[in-house]
């Protein structure tokens, strides 16, 4: 199995807006902070982690659509992270992204036939206008969008939220990407079409032999659809591994608690809350350095003040906790 994204250390920080009457110096957030992780051809990857946890930040940094203050992102052998404009372009034409609003990822002045098209329009210089028809109407067809002559002629406000959803991956399957990117794709869609449209998605990676980063922050689906997984915690990937071990030995504490979140099948929520109040911590962390879950964690001790790193538990599995550096 050969590796197509070979992501190492990487970190990317914004600006946080400052009042105008404040003169200190500008202040950063970390967004994302030293992640490194693989992703194999045709397999899939989840990144997990809570709403603001860096997630879409990863996402956007792999897609080439914004840049890293420092690390790389090797694709298929190249960092792209050092391409130029016309090179990420060429570029974009291999990976593809989802978003997670289907109401505000399509043009609604624009026909089904067009939103597909688009890729085509911008990367796909070889084929004429009725050669391309011909791959939209394949591609909504690959998606069972179908009578897809009629689907086509549509505008994105007479489907529903999981009919454009698959207008959204058939725009992404159009060019034959090696790597999806869909980010909390089925969050926003009913539940009832959730599962269908993530069958969708693991359809296309066997058929068309695509790589996924499927994210998301609700575990109940990561195991469905994932080979591997990455857990984030501000910034950080704080766990990572084959998704077996991970959600069935997890590790770190913030894993164990996202776990323990996951509703039973019956919808009901676990009796254990998803963040358990911290064990009450003697005296504070200084902020910037220590473990980013020191505040939250039940097991908190001395040691979690320093940054922890990430250690080998088992094949291929990392976690980043001081549990488990065997110095306890
Ligand atoms: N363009 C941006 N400008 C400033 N801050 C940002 C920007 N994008 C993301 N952030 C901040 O970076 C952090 C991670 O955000 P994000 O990657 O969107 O997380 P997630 O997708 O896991 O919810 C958040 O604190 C967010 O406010
Ligand atoms: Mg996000």
């Amino acid at each position: 199995m050969s590796i197509l994204l070979e992501v190492r250390n990487l970190s990317k920080r914004f600006m946080i807006k400052k009042s105008f009457w404040q003169s200190k110096a500008p202040q950063y957030s970390k967004a994302v902070d030293n992640v490194s992780f693989d992703l194999d051809r045709g397999k899939v990857l989840v990144i997990a982690g809570e709403s603001g946890s860096g997630k879409t930040t990863v996402a956007r940094l792999v897609i080439g659509a914004i840049r890293p203050d420092s690390g790389t992102i090797s694709f298929d052998g190249s960092d792209i992270t050092r391409f130029t404009n016309s090179q990420l372009k060429q570029f974009r034409s291999f990976v593809h992204m989802v978003y997670q609003d289907p109401y505000a990822s399509l043009d609604p002045r624009m026909k089904i036939l067009d939103i597909v098209m688009e890729p085509l329009n911008i990367h796909d210089k070889e084929s004429s206008k009725e050669q391309k028809i011909e791959k939209v109407l394949k591609a909504l067809e690959e998606v069972r969008l179908e009578p897809v002559e009629e689907i086509a002629a549509k505008y994105p406000q007479a489907l529903s939220g999981g009919q454009r959803q698959r207008v959204a991956l058939a725009r992404a399957i159009v060019l034959k990407p090696k790597l999806i990117v869909a980010d909390e794709p089925v969050s926003m869609l009913d539940v009832s079409v959730r599962a269908e449209t993530l069958g969708l998605m693991m359809s296309l990676k066997e058929r068309f032999q695509i790589s996924f980063i499927y994210i998301t922050h609700d575990l109940s689906t990561a195991r469905y659809v994932g080979d591997s997984i990455a857990v984030m915690y501000k910034g950080q990937i704080i766990e990572k591994g084959p998704i077996d071990n991970v959600l069935l030995n997890p590790l770190h504490p913030y894993t164990q608690a996202l776990i323990k979140a996951i509703p039973d099948p019956d919808g009901s929520l676990a009796d254990t809350p998803a963040s358990p109040d911290a064990k009450q911590v003697a005296d504070e962390k200084p902020s910037s350095t220590g473990c980013k879950y020191y505040d939250r964690c039940p097991h908190a001790m001395e040691a979690c003040k320093k940054d922890p790193i990430s250690v080998k538990a088992a094949d291929s599995h990392y976690v980043s906790c001081f549990l488990y550096d065997g110095k306890k």
